[in-house]
């Protein structure tokens, strides 16, 4: 599966009939007693709320035993809504399991890879491949969508809640059933799975289907294309569930989009959300900021990834936190400019909903101490006047609602199977890290203010893009290799790592010299690799440092140009950047890691062929973040001032929907944010699919 064709974000209207951005959160009034839903009504349209997604968590409310329904509360609540003008993104309730099912069916719960039941008690306790879990759950969607099939407050299906979050890898009989299936499905035979898995190899050669199980604990490194397999499989299996609730919600209400939360954020990595942009018909992230240095880059990251996800068409923020979260570590409090900053850079990357968890902050629970838009300290507080301020911001953008982001000049490739494998067991190194070295490249470029898209590798048209980056590329099957070779050679300039182009789709390595797949692009062959230990570097003869890897580097084509080099380490004077210029375009080959400092050193001379250079003004770049949206009529130019010193952005007209007014150019103070309304002088986009 693709991108969604289309988006259909249910967009609220205002009286004139034109789209508003979404803006709400997940309320959960069960928690509370039937008095403070009134107030809740009363603050939600103070702050401009015109969208809530509703029982997620209420399934054991809803059912309370196996033969008892009690929807009286639920339609009290969806009534309440409707009468105060908010739109209702109504869960299927699947989330949580209650007690009697799992009390009955001890069957449906999850079991690691060592074997330990996961018990209930918190939530997520089912097993994705459960037919009795599935059965259960099918049955209450069948309720629910028949029950508020008509009610006027239903704007939306929300599958279940984060799919993945806390169960995506379960190693019970029941997956290890669903996994042959998947097996057959994908090899047909025993045969065909046997030479994909190696299994010649440590005598693990299967001569029957039921002899297959999941990558359990075992004695030592388990299979690794197993395991590969295992991972798109887990993916696959959620991924299903989510399809078997939506038939179940597109039979009853086939005009009522259906959406589920991803999870595009750093920490996550269990589900292949490129391939699952087409089970629903708009495209929801939920996104969360970790601390760290970088946590802004990584926000803009996420929800630049999460419009690649989506073609570029708008999506749905549907959970981010309006202050602390209480799962890190230590959670600490946002800044003051935080909350507006953030969710306005989600829009400016194609977020045409603002939605948090929670509304109203709980009392009781394991979240008690998360945020929400209402806080413990009531609507007398900062948080609440900062959630009633960003209300009024959304509404100024109105017009914005149904723009795309506007494709840049450079992609970031990023791809699931390469992350997967990358990382796995019995590797050169463990200390590899697949986000974060995709996650430098994207830093390195705003840093000199360059616009970069963050697209799904396998999915994505790349001939719109004057420079394609493509970061630890791991796993490249033949098409994508002719694929990449086909862009160059048309043109395009390729950048890649270290690490990139070594196995198949089966994790065999390309023989005769790394990186195998792209040896003859690139122009080069590596005979062995050179890893570095924690805390080593080696020096570059640009006056850089790499570290984490290295590589031993001929040159194999007389095409190439050696654009760094080794000047410590095992490889000193051999070959640590390369560039190869082939048809009408360039190969470039970057073997060691290099950080942010490093990669924005090198950049400019990787730009170089490519022509692609900042939009903004000098003084702006590496502090202001630059992103465009547009529609027919117009382009939306978000400026973000990330920094701590204003930022003169000389020259700039437009109309100014949100920041300082512009007359020829302005200064946007530290935390600000501008948005301008310019005509679109181009071609509107065409509505076809980009990356079908
Ligand atoms: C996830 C879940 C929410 C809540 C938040 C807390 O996003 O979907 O129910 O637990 O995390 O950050
Ligand atoms: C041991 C084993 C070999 C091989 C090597 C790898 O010696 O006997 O089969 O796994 O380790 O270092």
């Amino acid at each position: 599966m693709t991108s969604p064709r289309t988006s259909r974000i249910p967009y609220p209207k205002d009286d004139d009939g034109a789209r508003r951005l979404v803006y709400g959160a997940d309320y959960n009034p069960e928690q509370w007693p039937r008095e403070v839903w009134a107030e809740d009504i009363r603050l939600m349209r103070q702050a401009g709320v015109n969208l809530v997604s509703l029982a997620i968590f209420s399934w054991a409310r809803l059912q309370p035993t196996e033969d008892t329904w009690d929807f009286g509360w639920l339609d009290e609540v969806m009534d309440l809504l409707h009468a105060g003008g908010i739109g209702v993104d109504l869960a299927t309730a699947t989330a949580s399991p209650p007690p009697w099912l799992t009390a009955a069916h001890p069957e449906i719960l999850p079991v690691t890879a060592t074997g330990e039941t996961l018990w209930p008690g918190a939530r997520q306790h089912w097993r994705p491949t459960s037919p009795v879990f599935r059965e259960h759950a099918l049955r209450l969607v069948r309720e629910m969508a028949t029950r508020y099939a008509d009610h006027p407050a239903l704007v939306a299906w929300h599958v279940n809640n984060e799919l993945g979050c806390h169960n995506v890898y379960d190693y019970s009989d029941d997956a290890a059933h669903a996994f042959r299936g998947w097996l057959r499905r994908r090899y047909t035979t025993l045969d065909a799975l046997n030479h994909a898995w190696g299994t010649s190899f440590w005598s693990q050669r299967y001569s029957d289907w039921d002899q297959i199980l999941p990558p359990r604990l075992a004695a030592s490194h388990p299979n690794p294309t197993q395991q590969l397999d295992f991972k798109r499989f887990s993916s696959d299996a959620l991924k299903d569930h989510l399809l078997a609730e939506r038939e179940v919600l597109t039979e009853i209400t086939p005009n009522t989009p259906v959406t589920s939360n991803f999870m595009v954020m750093s920490g996550i990595k269990g589900m292949n959300y490129a391939d699952w942009a087409g089970a629903v018909d708009f495209v929801s992230n939920d996104h969360y900021t970790v601390l760290g240095p970088q946590n802004r880059d990584e926000l803009s990251f996420c929800a630049n990834l999460t419009s690649g996800i989506a073609g570029h068409r708008p999506w749905f923020l549907m959970e981010h936190s309006t202050n602390a979260v209480n799962w890190q570590p230590v959670n600490l409090p946002k800044k003051p400019g935080d909350l507006g900053r953030d969710s306005l850079l989600h829009v400016a990357h194609g977020a045409d909903a603002v939605c948090f968890f929670q509304w109203r902050q709980s009392a009781a629970g394991a979240e008690k101490y998360h945020s929400a838009m209402v806080p413990h300290a009531g609507e007398d507080s900062e948080l609440f006047r900062d959630v009633v301020a960003l209300g009024h911001t959304l509404d100024v953008l109105a017009p914005l609602a149904g723009s795309e982001r506007e494709p840049a000049r450079v992609a970031i490739l990023f791809d699931w199977d390469s992350w997967w494998a990358s990382e796995q067991d019995s590797h050169p190194t463990s200390l590899l890290d697949y986000h974060r070295e995709a996650l430098d490249w994207y830093s390195a470029l705003m840093r000199l203010g360059i616009r970069a898209d963050v697209v799904p590798a396998q999915t994505t048209d790349l001939n719109p893009y004057d420079l394609v980056i493509a970061p630890v590329l791991h796993v490249v099957a033949q098409p994508l290799a002719k694929e990449l070779t086909r862009y160059v050679e048309g043109g395009g300039h390729l950048v890649t790592t270290y690490f990139s182009a070594i196995v198949d789709e089966n994790d065999h390595v390309w023989l005769g010299g790394y990186p195998g797949a792209l040896r003859e692009l690139l122009g080069i062959r590596i005979e062995e690799f050179g890893p570095l230990l924690d805390g080593d570097t080696v020096d570059l003869d640009n006056d850089t440092a790499g570290s984490l890897w290295t590589d031993r580097i001929s040159v194999d084509a007389t095409d190439v140009e050696t654009l760094v080099h080794y000047r410590t380490g095992t490889y000193a004077s051999r070959p640590a950047v390369t560039r190869r210029a082939t048809g009408r375009g360039t190969a470039a080959y970057v073997s060691t890691r290099l950080g942010v400092d490093g990669l924005a050193a090198l950049l400019p001379r990787l730009l170089a062929p490519s022509g692609v250079a900042s939009d903004l003004p000098e003084a702006a770049r590496g502090t202001v973040e630059h992103v465009v949206r547009r529609d027919s009529d117009s382009r939306y130019l978000f400026f973000v001032n990330r920094g701590d010193a204003p930022a003169p952005l000389p020259g700039l007209s437009g109309e100014v929907l949100i920041g300082p007014s512009a007359g020829d150019g302005f200064t946007l103070p530290p935390g600000g944010t501008a948005v301008l309304r310019q005509p679109n002088p181009q071609e509107p986009l065409p509505p076809a699919d980009r990356s079908a």
